[in-house]
């Protein structure tokens, strides 16, 4: 089982911080990384909804300086009709508030308006994006990490991006554009006041500075603590019944307590960072005021303010409260949203498998042609040879050829190269001449046809499954797939080929996988066609119907066939024995059984008594 290999050999976090599962939260030092230049990376998205956004921003900032006239106003009664008594003049003011008031909601309403459904559609794209770039990654990629980390980016990283976009952007603009404001009007009733106010501002400067700091690093490790959390949950769900058979879904429960522990902790760490900072943005405005208020109303008294311009000063000062209080989760999100935003383009910026994108022209019927092709997995240890190291083989066109070897000695792995699912760390492998790296994937993917060991089926109907091989194929090629794969236990399923198999539909057995799984490859009449093993899970009697049609099947095109079984060898040409990363020899299976001793034994089953590796002779 792969476990947490985020942490111990994923080199995606280069350069950021790795979930530390022994480090407690904050132990880590945090990575030095600019939350702005992080969140600047999501331009390219909100390019698109750049008119809407800027509607709302301003939509939100009239509303904010709306509220900004009611201080004003509210100054005006005091020093006016208050003062002098005159109630007359006192309804155009209160007047002028209620419209106030009104314009303020009919902003507000705008700004959320204006924002969502764009939005969605944001999200929506950097999803397709996410998802269109898994898909072109090569597999490499994925043994490296764990599916929960790409589970958690393309669910809860998404919705923290667009949920920035939505709320803590929107405000950090308008409520610095609202904070200037206010300032300004606190120096046009009293500037001696409004020094006071504005005294806390460097400290808290310095307090957001260190926040930022510290929360950074912890947003980081609770966002990856949550990747290897869902990772968990994954396998445990796809293992359920190894788990129950073996009885240690105890112990799963216990990983997966241990780990949202964990979690847990790096949560709490961040609320206690936040704790923080909030008591101190609460606390210090509440001292500044009452200082201010000191000081005015000592002011007041000696004739140096007016009533109504300590009023009107007192209440901006009151409504510039929430701007400075909202600044603590605002810079909290902002860095939360960057965090995602650094994990999302993690995956965008690694490398794909190189596309030439363009068909070349035709080439000679040559067949499959391996020239001095070797190949180590990336997390190999260092100082293991290479897994293949040298491998020259020469499938002739039309023709099929057996590939034998231990288990462990790489099988799998070389037909896994044809297709491009690795890449080849030297040499090269040409089809019909042209090497496979000058095909389109597109193109190479049509012309090869692979039938794994495990066979792999989606949640949709047989037919979909079936025809995943040949996106354009019909009923026709349908049924003569199913009848080359003996599949025929398809025509007894409740609905036919439109039953819905795999994860969230019927289950099959080993053997009808495999079966489908065949069909699956042969049903695009692909011109090379790899077979791992495709008859293991059969019973000696299918296997032997399977056989007669896959000869027929085999007789078209140029086929790579791993076999474990002299009954598969059988349907073979030639046959190729592959040990110590090379291919050892090549010839008929008689004269395989005649002059190569490991064939006899890989054959005989005495390989299965010798220890592994030791199998050459
Ligand atoms: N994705 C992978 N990452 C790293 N190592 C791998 C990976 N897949 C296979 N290996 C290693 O490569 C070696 C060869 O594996 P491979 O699956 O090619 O063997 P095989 O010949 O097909 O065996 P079998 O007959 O059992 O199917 C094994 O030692 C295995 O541990
Ligand atoms: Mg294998």
């Amino acid at each position: 089982m792969a476990e947490n290999r985020h942490d111990t050999d994923n080199p995606p976090t280069d350069g950021t911080e790795k979930t530390d599962e022994t480090a407690g939260p904050g132990a880590a030092a945090a990575p030095r990384r600019s939350t702005v230049r992080s969140l600047l990376r999501l331009w390219p998205y909100a390019r698109a909804v750049r008119g809407r956004l800027t509607v709302s921003v301003t939509a939100a900032t009239l509303g904010m300086l709306s509220t900004l006239a009611v201080p004003v106003i509210l100054g005006r009664i005091v020093d006016g009709p208050l003062a002098t008594r005159d109630l007359a003049a006192l309804w155009p003011l209160v007047g002028l508030l209620l419209l106030v008031g009104l314009l303020e909601a009919g902003l507000f309403y705008t700004r959320r308006v204006v924002l969502a459904r764009p939005l969605a559609g944001l999200e929506t794209a950097m999803r397709g994006d996410l998802f269109a770039k898994l898909q072109r990654l090569p597999v490499s990629f994925h043994d490296r990490w764990g599916s929960g980390q790409l589970l958690s980016r393309a669910t809860a990283d998404m919705y923290t991006m667009r949920l920035f976009l939505a709320f803590p952007l929107v405000f950090l603009i308008v409520n610095s554009v609202m904070f200037l404001a206010g300032t300004a009007v606190m120096f046009t009733q009293d500037w001696r006041l409004a020094l006071i106010a504005l005294a806390p501002v460097v400290p808290l400067f310095v307090l957001t500075r260190s926040f930022e700091h510290g929360y950074s690093g912890a947003s980081r490790r609770a966002q990856d603590q949550n990747g290897d959390l869902a990772t968990v949950v994954e396998e445990s769900v796809l293992g359920i019944r190894i788990l129950k058979a073996f009885g240690r879904h105890r112990s799963m429960a216990e990983r997966f307590r241990a780990q949202s522990h964990e979690l847990r902790r790096t949560e709490l760490h961040k609320a206690h960072l936040l704790a923080n900072l909030w008591a101190v943005i609460v606390g210090l405005p509440e001292i500044v005021l009452a200082c201010a208020l000191a000081v005015g109303a000592y002011l007041v008294a000696h004739d140096e303010l007016s009533a109504g311009s300590l009023v009107a000063f007192l209440s901006t000062a009151l409504a510039l409260r929430w701007p400075v209080e909202s600044l603590g989760w605002l810079l909290a999100y902002a860095n939360e949203a960057a965090t995602a935003t650094d994990r999302f383009f993690e995956v965008l910026d690694e490398p794909d498998t190189p596309d030439p994108g363009t068909a070349t022209g035709l080439a000679a019927p040559d067949g499959i042609r391996f020239t001095g092709v070797r190949f180590r997995y990336p997390d190999a240890p260092a100082d293991s040879p290479d897994l293949l190291s040298g491998i020259d083989l020469h499938v002739r066109s039309g023709e099929t050829m057996a590939l034998v070897g231990a288990t462990g000695s790489g099988k799998t792995t070389l037909t896994a190269l044809l297709p491009r699912l690795y890449e080849a760390t030297a040499g090269t492998i040409t089809l019909d001449g042209r090497d496979i790296r000058d095909l389109p994937r597109q193109r190479l993917r049509e012309t090869v046809a692979v039938a794994f060991e495990e066979p792999t089926l989606f949640s949709a109907t047989v037919r979909e499954n079936v025809l995943m091989g040949a996106p354009g194929a019909g009923d026709e090629q349908l049924r003569s797939a199913l009848a080359t794969a003996q599949a025929d236990f398809v025509a007894r399923l409740p609905e036919g080929p439109d039953t819905e198999v795999g994860e969230q539909g019927l289950s099959l057995s080993g053997g009808q996988r495999q079966r489908l799984a065949l069909a699956r490859a042969v049903v695009g009449d692909p011109a090379f066609l790899v077979l791992d093993d495709p008859l293991s899970a059969l019973d000696v009697h299918t296997e032997a119907l399977v056989e007669r049609a896959l000869r027929e099947v085999l007789g078209t095109t140029t086929a790579l066939v791993v076999a474990h079984r002299p009954s598969t060898v059988l349907l073979a040409d030639r046959v190729a024995v592959l040990a110590d990363g090379r291919i050892e020899a090549v010839g008929t299976h008689q004269e395989l059984l005649r002059d190569c001793p490991h064939y006899r034994e890989l054959m005989s089953g005495e390989a299965a008594l010798a220890p592994e590796g030791s199998a050459a002779p």
